[in-house]
């Protein structure tokens, strides 16, 4: 919806004059709660329309504009025998313009209340597939002040097609019957109502409500369980600001499982979420991960949130990063690869979770970056030819596929196998020309600029040119822009 065709909806619905024959839209699911009863103080701003996206290069719909979101509590109940989900869901938010309405990414369970500040809203949308609802409050929020938004919805969360990969993502439930959330690069908006873009990060709360028996897990520390008659409530909270897309939630007949040892040894409480068969049985490499975060603490800076671990899960086939909680296909934990894939998901919680993209155009700085991860991995435990191995052989498969620039992958095939492979590569040429120290204190520098905070391709050369004094444009424009591949560095 246009910005001036939602000022005209809006106008019209304040007149109560909302005909079928009107120019706009007409919304699919309009959910008005209880008339106020209070006469309102006349409103003390006017405002615009908060826009529909966050100017994403590929995704333009991802996000909105209009406001920043502080904190999230997603409250959810889950009936497993039924697949259905209640939630109610608060935004607090700081609105960074006057806004008469603003968006919110939300799919399509069916909405039941919506409020603004406690008192009744609209909300619309062009048709129910949209992503963007618009919510309208009974006045206009001032610039600079703080709202909360709740909605109360329910339904049965489906899995969604990605806009970025050909894969189902989103709330899946596996054949044993957990459930899990992967939503990279969106898809946070098939479960809960947010400002489903990296560019607004928040702190998150879950409460998972669940019947006895089954155990619920989100990202984060568990900081308090409610009990009542037949069910419980899984209280889970992140310390740090998260992107959205690395929420989830892991409900199902699992068994968290705490390293001790190795949370001695990294100083970070690890507890890993397992299904019973691998609790009893767990692979070796799983012992590792103390190691990992204080390898990659010394190597990215200390390791940036208060908790870490992995959820497996059957019957996914991928491995997700989400923040402080990766969620494993339990085909990987088993593989031959699995210590791979951890090291993998490990250096994501600095690139990617703590120093995040500012546009998904640029997910080489997640992708390469992990990659590299893998074989810094492997030099580290077995040395530089263990290393120049993997480069090599990453070569000579990048070598053998069509030419793809990772620094600008195709919108469809946002994870194409070159912006892991290349991008690394595209590192390890950094690394060739300006020798180790520089090399090293570039990643450095990069991740305390931007920790907490987004970064995009160019931020990353201008710390390598800072550090370095050298100009590495050339370099750079060769590996991650032109189709042709530079030869082995
Ligand atoms: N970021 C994941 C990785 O570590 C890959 C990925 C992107 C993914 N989107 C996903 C995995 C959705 C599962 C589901 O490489
Ligand atoms: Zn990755």
């Amino acid at each position: 919806m246009t910005r001036f065709g939602a000022a005209v909806f809006a106008l019209l619905v304040l007149a109560g004059a909302c005909s079928a024959t009107s120019p706009t839209p007409q919304p699919t699911s309009t959910t008005l709660a209880q008339t106020p009863t209070t006469t309102r103080a006349p409103a003390p701003v006017s405002g615009t329309e908060g826009a529909p996206g966050l100017g994403d290069s590929y995704y333009p719909d991802l996000g909105n504009g209009g406001y920043d979101a502080q904190s999230y509590t997603v409250a959810i109940t889950w009936d497993p025998a039924v697949g259905t989900l209640t939630g109610t869901t608060s935004m607090v938010a700081i609105a960074t313009q006057n806004l008469s309405t603003f968006y919110v990414d939300f799919g399509e369970l069916s909405l039941i209340e919506i409020t603004v500040n406690g008192a009744a809203a609209l909300a619309s949308k062009t048709d129910s597939s949209d992503i963007n609802l618009l919510v309208e409050p009974t006045q206009p929020i001032a610039v600079g002040e703080t709202f909360e938004l709740v909605i109360t919805y329910s339904g049965r969360p489906a899995t969604i097609r990605s806009v970025a990969l050909p894969i189902d993502a989103g709330w899946t439930t596996a054949p044993d019957g957990t459930s899990y959330v992967v939503t990279e690069p969106d898809g946070a908006y098939s479960w809960f109502p947010v400002n489903d873009h990296p560019l607004d990060k928040a702190l998150f709360r879950f409460e998972i409500t669940v019947p006895d028996g089954i155990t619920a897990v989100a990202n984060g520390v568990n900081t308090e369980m409610i009990t009542d008659i037949g069910s419980n409530t899984w209280i889970w909270e992140g310390t740090q600001p998260m992107a959205p897309y690395l929420a989830t939630v892991v409900i199902g007949d699992v068994v968290i499982v705490n390293d001790e040892a190795g949370s001695a040894q990294s100083g970070i409480p690890i507890r890993n979420v397992l299904p019973p068969e691998l609790a009893a049985n767990p692979p070796a490499a799983l012992a590792l991960q103390g190691e990992m975060l204080n390898y990659f603490a010394e190597i990215f800076g200390p390791y940036p949130f208060a908790t870490y671990g992995i959820a497996s899960v059957e019957g996914f086939q991928a491995a997700l990063e989400n923040q402080t909680l990766s969620v494993f296909g339990a085909d990987i934990v088993r593989s031959g690869f699995f210590e791979t894939v951890l090291v993998h998901e490990i250096a994501h919680q600095w690139i990617g979770n703590w120093v995040s993209l500012a546009d998904w155009s640029d997910i080489w700085l997640n992708e390469g970056f992990a990659t590299y991860a893998e074989w810094l991995w492997e030099e580290n435990q077995r040395g530089p030819q263990a290393r120049d191995a993997l480069i090599a052989e990453a070569y000579a498969t990048v070598e053998g596929l069509a030419p793809l620039a990772p620094g600008a992958p195709p919108p469809d095939d946002l994870f194409a196998f070159s912006v892991y492979n290349r991008g690394g590569l595209a590192l390890h040429a950094l690394r060739q020309e300006v020798g180790d120290d520089t090399f090293f204190a570039i990643l450095r520098r990069y991740t305390d600029r931007y920790a907490n905070d987004n970064a995009r391709t160019v931020d990353f050369i201008e710390v390598a040119q800072e550090v370095s004094g050298i100009d590495l444009s050339d370099l750079f424009n060769r590996w991650l822009y032109q189709p042709e591949l530079p030869p082995l560095p």
